[in-house]
């Protein structure tokens, strides 16, 4: 029954993508944990370049169930459009499971994101404007709507009187000149989306328990990363769900102790989007460069990624709180070319040399990086397949970065193809079957 953990250690946009899509062969059932259309996952298959936000990219291979658990926020406009496109493209959609208990985005919350965010001016947090927050913010407040009620008229209506008297008094305190939301019309929109989704609601911890208990190898997919996480980011530069490995446990529907790894994703530089302390970030043209060569735009709102150096001090931390057991190197071949590479490896706080991560995002923003350098290697990378064919210096990075993170660096990805990937060594879990699955 291995179960394994795919989770983000930076702010995001590690590749965890391709991370599932390179696991794909051995499992059995792909599980989105927590977030919704905020994320973006690139995978590339061939010519082929698929961008999903909400259905996990599971659904690309056919003996795979992909599940959207209860701890995501769906909208569902985003989740009917990504498969009716994914269906015109040849792929089969009808496995899709999504969680009777999945809340949903209405558009109401995207609304209050929206409007929220503008009224925060240089406080905000350059949310996506998906209606994250507060969606979550009603989950939390026991106001919000839920997928199953998109199968009950009566409960849905119920829910909505209730609440969107309240929105709209709230949109138009809050200064928003948009129409306010009416009832019937919300139902209405609503149950199309219930018709339309009907045949892929489930109850999905009874499905992924069921899988457990037949032996079948499932794999838990975080969106965002470790730093953006509710209780463990820089708050309140962070979403409102737990991207952490425990949020596969409350998300996806396990205990702690049928987790058998965590793999922790993790790019050879840093990338951030949205506002908050960001001590390795790069503004000049070696930052341009990075963002340019490695496509640094959001898979979501096509912002800008921000850019900067390896950070060591909140990789360790990543990996604690994650309890890691090994770690996938996404996008070492971005960094052919440059002469040397810097490394964070403890800040300067106030006169003090500081190797933890600090707890409370001001003192994150006083932080100034302390680096050792490297030495970089002038080839391109993309044809490695072994250690053997990386350039030295490549390999020495590799080894620097694995043993800041104090656990292997088994799979290091040298390109965005699936094959585009070398292999350092086998994984090894929290129990033996992690170890066998990685056989
Ligand atoms: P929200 O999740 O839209 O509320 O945004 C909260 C913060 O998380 C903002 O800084 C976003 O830029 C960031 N964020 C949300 N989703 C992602 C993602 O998939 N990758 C990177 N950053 C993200």
């Amino acid at each position: 029954m291995p179960a394994t953990v795919i989770v983000g250690l930076q702010w995001g946009d590690e590749g965890k993508g391709k991370a599932t899509d390179f696991l794909a062969p051995e499992t059995s059932v792909v599980v989105r944990y927590q977030g919704g259309d905020n994320a973006g996952h690139t995978v590339v298959l061939g010519e082929e370049v698929f961008k999903l936000h909400l259905v996990p990219s599971g659904v690309l291979s056919e003996h795979i169930v992909p599940v959207i658990g209860p701890g995501v926020v769906v909208n569902p406009a985003t989740l009917i459009a990504e498969l009716d496109g994914l269906a015109a493209r040849g792929i089969d959609v009808s496995r899709v499971r999504v969680s009777h208990a999945a809340h949903v985005i209405m558009p109401y919350h995207v609304a209050l994101d929206r409007v929220r965010e503008g009224g925060l001016g240089r406080g905000a947090v350059g949310t996506t404007q998906r209606g994250i927050g507060p969606a979550y913010a009603d989950r939390a407040l026991r106001t919000g709507v839920r997928i199953e009620d998109l199968l009950d008229a009566a409960a849905l209506r119920r829910k909505l009187e209730r609440v969107v008297p309240e929105k709209n008094a709230l949109l138009a305190h809050l200064g928003d000149t948009g129409q306010p939301f009416i009832v019937p019309a919300l139902v209405e929109t609503a149950l199309t989306w219930g018709v339309r989704l009907r045949d892929h609601v489930a109850d999905t911890t009874t499905l992924v328990q069921d899988a457990l208990r037949a032996g079948q190898h499932l794999l838990f997919e975080g969106a965002q990363g470790t730093l953006l996480d509710l209780d463990h980011g820089s708050y309140p530069f962070v979403t409102s769900s737990s991207p952490v490995a425990g949020g596969a446990c409350t998300g996806g529907g396990l205990g702690p102790l049928q987790v058998t790894e965590v793999i922790g994703i993790m790019k050879a530089y840093t990338t951030r989007v949205g506002a908050g302390p960001y001590p390795t970030e790069l503004t000049d043209a070696i930052g341009e460069r990075i963002a340019s060569r490695g496509h640094e735009f959001g898979t979501t709102t096509g912002r800008r990624r921000r850019v900067g150096w390896f950070d060591a001090v909140p990789i360790r931390y990543a990996v604690d709180v994650n309890s890691v057991s090994s770690i996938i190197l996404n996008k070492l071949d971005i960094l052919s070319g440059l002469p040397e590479i810097p490394v964070c490896v403890a800040y300067e706080i106030d006169g003090r040399r500081v190797e933890r991560w600090p707890a409370s995002a001001e003192e994150v923003s006083r932080a100034r990086p302390i680096y050792e350098r490297f030495p970089g290697w002038p080839e391109e990378i993309h044809d490695a397949r072994t250690p053997g064919e990386l350039p030295p210096n490549a390999r020495a990075y590799v080894d620097a970065l694995e043993e800041i993170a104090g656990v292997p660096i088994t799979v290091v990805s040298v390109g965005p193809e699936r094959t585009q990937t070398v292999i350092r060594s086998p994984r090894s879990g929290n129990g033996p079957a992690a170890g066998e699955a990685a056989r």
